[in-house]
């Protein structure tokens, strides 16, 4: 297994392009169901989950076509023809691996009228219920039933008839499901205290360039008027918000001084808040975001929130970057119940990380230190990589999967900016 290695104390200078954005990707992918004609994502990132949500839709018969392939490219074009489905079946061993599977049971069912979807399950972050996907399908006009660790949703007469529903708390994923699904009933559907990531934007654009008809889009009231058919698109994946904020973490981590080419600052507000608080200078250039850090980092408050408020998904690396700012800093992570594997982690490289029930409090130390490292999700591997770049020695960050399902060639990119990064074969 493969393991990345830094040698901390180089501050990052120069620029970072930010690729297609995970989020977005894997909820434009199964969009593909919801048309017999062609749709073609450009912008699509390089990363194990894109390659894992393809297969999966290869298993419905939807065949895909990938160009821009040139290993130095970053980013592809992936054209996707669902001219007929083979299968409406999402099974156990494809959905385990890969918890956003969810996302077909929505469009596939919009589509097919009926979808067959194995529960996920819970993650390394925390339970991760699907409740609210099932009770904003029901609300449109889909009979749920549980069977056997699988969730078979059928519409009857086979076409959803669109609906009112409510969000007791905001969805990202419930959201993009009901909307997916309800952009094909035969009647109008009304989502209220929908989430309004820009990811659900991207999707909404995508879908009304498909023939969707959506008021409301960017606001969480969504009303989606049901079309009959949808026809094919081209689209561009909008750029990765979260990838645009953790490098913007490392640079300000190390004193530096890069442009995020790419980034939107629109999108951003939380983050950018967030680092100006701390100190860090942030700007808009002609062709994405400047962040430059003087080496001196302010403590800082943070509590994660639905968009537009700060993310869960940036938390970790915002931990990693306050553990070097001066005073003491207090996050609280709001959307999920264990989000704080990455503490013991970083207080093993010489932290002073303290959690008390969903609060962290972190106070700021003079230097960390290398050390062998691993994480188990996503965000909280890239904290440690973010530690690393100003730890004292080497970092080793073991179970490099979880990087390379949200972070194209991240190592390739932080050597662009002069980081003393590597992968390196364990063996
Ligand atoms: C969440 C994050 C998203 C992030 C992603 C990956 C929010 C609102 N969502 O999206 O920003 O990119 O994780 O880290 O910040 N819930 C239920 N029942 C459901 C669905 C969700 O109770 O059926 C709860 C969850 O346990 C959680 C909250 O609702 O506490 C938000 O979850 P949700 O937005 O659905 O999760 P993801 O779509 O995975």
């Amino acid at each position: 297994m493969d393991k990345i290695l830094v040698r901390g104390g180089h501050a990052l200078k120069g620029k970072i392009p930010i690729s297609g954005a995970k989020n977005s990707a894997l909820t434009l992918l199964p969009c593909a169901l919801l048309t017999d004609e062609p749709l073609t994502l450009r912008n699509l990132p390089r990363l194990a989950d894109i390659d894992g949500f393809q297969h999966l839709l290869n298993q419905f018969g939807i065949s895909t076509m990938i160009a821009g392939s040139r290993p130095e490219d970053f980013g592809r074009v992936m054209t996707l023809s669902a001219t007929r489905l083979t299968s409406s079946v999402a099974p156990y061993e494809l959905v385990r691996k890969m918890r956003a599977s969810i996302l077909v049971l929505g469009p596939m069912l919009a589509r097919a009228g009926e979808a067959t979807v194995s529960l996920p399950g819970g993650c390394a972050i925390g339970n991760r219920p699907i409740d609210l996907h099932l009770k904003a399908l029901e609300a449109i006009g889909a009979e749920i039933e549980m069977t056997a660790g699988y969730v078979k949703a059928v519409a009857p007469k086979g076409r959803l008839t669109g609906g009112s529903y409510t969000f007791p708390v905001v969805s990202v994923g419930a959201t993009e499901n009901v909307v997916m699904a309800a952009v094909l009933a035969n009647g109008t559907s009304d989502i209220k205290n929908a989430a309004r990531e820009p990811e659900i934007v991207d999707l909404c654009n995508l879908l009304v360039a498909m023939g969707a008809s959506i008021d409301g889009i960017g606001t969480s009231d969504l009303i989606i008027h049901g079309k009959d058919r949808l026809h094919g698109a081209t689209y561009r994946v909008m750029s990765d918000r979260i990838e645009a904020g953790s490098y913007a973490c490392a640079a300000a981590i190390t004193g530096g001084d890069v442009e995020l080419v790419g980034a939107k600052m629109s999108e951003m507000d939380a983050t950018v808040k967030a680092l100006r608080t701390a100190g860090v200078i942030v700007e808009s250039t002609a062709d994405g975001i400047r962040v430059t850090a003087n080496g001196t980092l302010q403590a800082l408050t943070l509590e994660t929130a639905p968009y537009p408020g700060f993310a869960t998904d940036m938390q970790a690396q915002f931990m990693a970057m306050l553990c070097m700012a001066e005073g003491a800093s207090v996050l609280t992570e709001t959307i999920f119940e264990n989000r704080y594997m990455h503490v013991s982690e970083l207080n093993r490289m010489g932290a002073d990380v303290e959690t008390k029930g969903r609060t962290a409090i972190v106070r700021g130390v003079e230097k960390l230190t290398g050390a062998p490292v691993m994480a188990t999700d996503l965000r909280a591997s890239m904290s440690l990589v973010i530690a690393g770049l100003v730890a004292e020695g080497e970092t080793e960050v073991s179970r490099l999967y979880h990087l390379d399902r949200g972070y194209e060639r991240l190592e390739e990119k932080l050597q662009l900016v002069g980081a003393n990064i590597e992968r390196v074969s364990a063996d």
